[in-house]
């Protein structure tokens, strides 16, 4: 058995689809909108790709931020994944580059037997010759992505609250306006307002190439969940400053009908994010309101008159990142306090000296570490979205010099935890 693993060209990129689950009609990930809207929405079943389609994908391949890898087995591909070029935005608001990893999987006949790893190595070092010191990804299964250095670093949060359970604790006049518009003016609305939101919000990343055209077809999903409604709130000076997408599904269950989801919502300001809830919490002929892939920390919970209204039901890891080059990315961003730490990084010392400006972050051969961790707990930490507290309790993280990683904690951990609403 002779295994190459290479990029691929125009010829062959309808055989390298033919190695990815959905294109043959097998799960990928889990069922999307079911899992994360409650499992009530009937998921069509999943059907092969034509070959029109094959073909249609096959042209949309081949661009310069989509860098594909594929495994040859005896000259036939049977593994797959590539690396899309995204940007990552930093505590401090630096947007850096970020190797995405995406569109992985072996055929179910040659797992197990090493073409991931190939393929992985050859993904990761091409993101080191081009310089980008992060790779990223999101799991289908968490088993498998640590052993190559990647760990969870964003998260999120499905939420629902019923209608008759809302209200809120303090009056409010909304000195702006809320707006239902329709697809095509949703479309040029949300990739302006995201890059507002990425440009500050730490764990966000750029959208692929036409991310949000869809939003204009207004092609209805086969699952029954009905059409996006597009609502839009602008400032007494009538700029946009927020958006939501929902859909209000039918459902044959009179225990499930009623239900408002909220697939997309972003806010720039107290008074968008305010006002928005406001029209989607208490939409006339609806009982609840379920809100999916939130970000950990939402305030709309303090709000409320009742804040158990707010019931969370589903939790997941979102953002793996995996740290490519340890000098790098701890010079790219800024940290909460200022300090410094020598961190054992996999048996390597580096002195970290940091503050809200920057950091300088230097090989410290023979220095004696304050803390010892692999590059999995860094990556999970790097955005502030874990604590590293959580990791020594865990016996993941060793503290050589008592109070280090409180010290650790207090300069990592940004104003807001990391989320990214877009993925790749
Ligand atoms: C995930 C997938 C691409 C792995 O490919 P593979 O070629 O079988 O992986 P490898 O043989 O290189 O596996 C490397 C290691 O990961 C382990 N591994 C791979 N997939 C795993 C999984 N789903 N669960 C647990 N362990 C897994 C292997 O046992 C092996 O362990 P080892 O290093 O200790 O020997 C393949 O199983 C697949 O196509 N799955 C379905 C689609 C999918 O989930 N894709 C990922 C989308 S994010």
């Amino acid at each position: 058995m002779t295994i190459e693993i290479r990029p691929i060209t125009r010829a062959e990129a309808t055989e390298y689809l033919q190695v990815l689950p959905y294109v043959n009609g097998f799960p990928q990930e889990e069922p999307e909108p079911s899992a994360w809207y409650a499992g009530r929405a009937v998921n069509p079943p999943q059907r092969k790709a034509t070959p029109e389609q094959l073909d249609q994908y096959a042209e949309s391949l081949l661009t310069d931020w989509f860098r594909p890898q594929a495994a040859f087995v005896d000259g036939k591909i049977a593994g797959g994944s590539a690396i899309v070029s995204v940007e990552l935005t930093l505590p401090g608001g630096r947007q850096v580059p970020m190797g995405g990893v995406t569109s992985t999987a072996v055929l179910p006949t040659y797992r197990r037997r090493g073409l991931l790893r190939k393929i992985m190595t050859a993904m990761l070092d091409d993101c080191r010759e081009r310089g980008e010191f992060l790779a990223g990804l999101s799991a289908s299964e968490a088993t498998i992505y640590g052993r190559y250095g990647f760990s969870p670093a964003t998260f999120q949060h499905r939420w629902e609250v019923r209608r008759t359970d809302v209200a809120f604790q303090t009056p409010f006049t909304d000195p702006g306006q809320l707006e239902l518009v329709d697809g095509a003016e949703a479309a040029v609305v949300w990739p302006v307002l995201h890059e507002q939101v990425r440009a500050v919000r730490v764990g966000e990343v750029s959208p692929l190439p036409g991310k949000w055209s869809g939003l204009g077809d207004g092609a209805l999903p086969a699952d029954g969940s009905g059409p996006a409604y597009h609502l839009i709130h602008r400032d007494a000076a009538g700029e946009v400053d927020g958006a939501a997408i929902f859909r209000l599904p039918w459902s044959p269950d009179p225990e499930h009908a009623g239900e408002l989801q909220v697939e997309a919502f972003e806010a720039l300001n107290q008074n968008a994010y305010r006002a928005l809830w406001g029209l989607l919490l208490d939409f006339d002929l609806t009982k609840r309101v379920v809100a999916a892939r939130r970000p950990v920390d939402e305030p709309l919970r303090w709000i409320l008159t009742n804040s158990r209204a707010l019931k969370l039901t589903r939790t997941r890891d979102n953002l793996w990142l995996n740290i490519l080059d340890v000098r790098r990315a701890l010079e790219a961003r800024t940290y909460s306090a200022t300090g410094a730490l020598v961190l054992e990084v996999d048996g390597v010392s580096w002195a970290l000296d940091a503050s809200p400006d920057g950091a300088a972050c230097t090989a410290a051969p023979g220095a004696r570490a304050d803390v010892s961790l692999t590059v999995n707990e860094l990556g999970s930490l790097y955005l502030g979205g874990v604590r590293a507290s959580e990791f020594r309790d865990a016996g993941r993280i060793t503290e050589y010099t008592a109070g280090a990683v409180t010290r650790l904690d207090a300069l990592l951990r940004p104003d807001r935890a990391p989320h990214n609403a877009v993925g790749f």
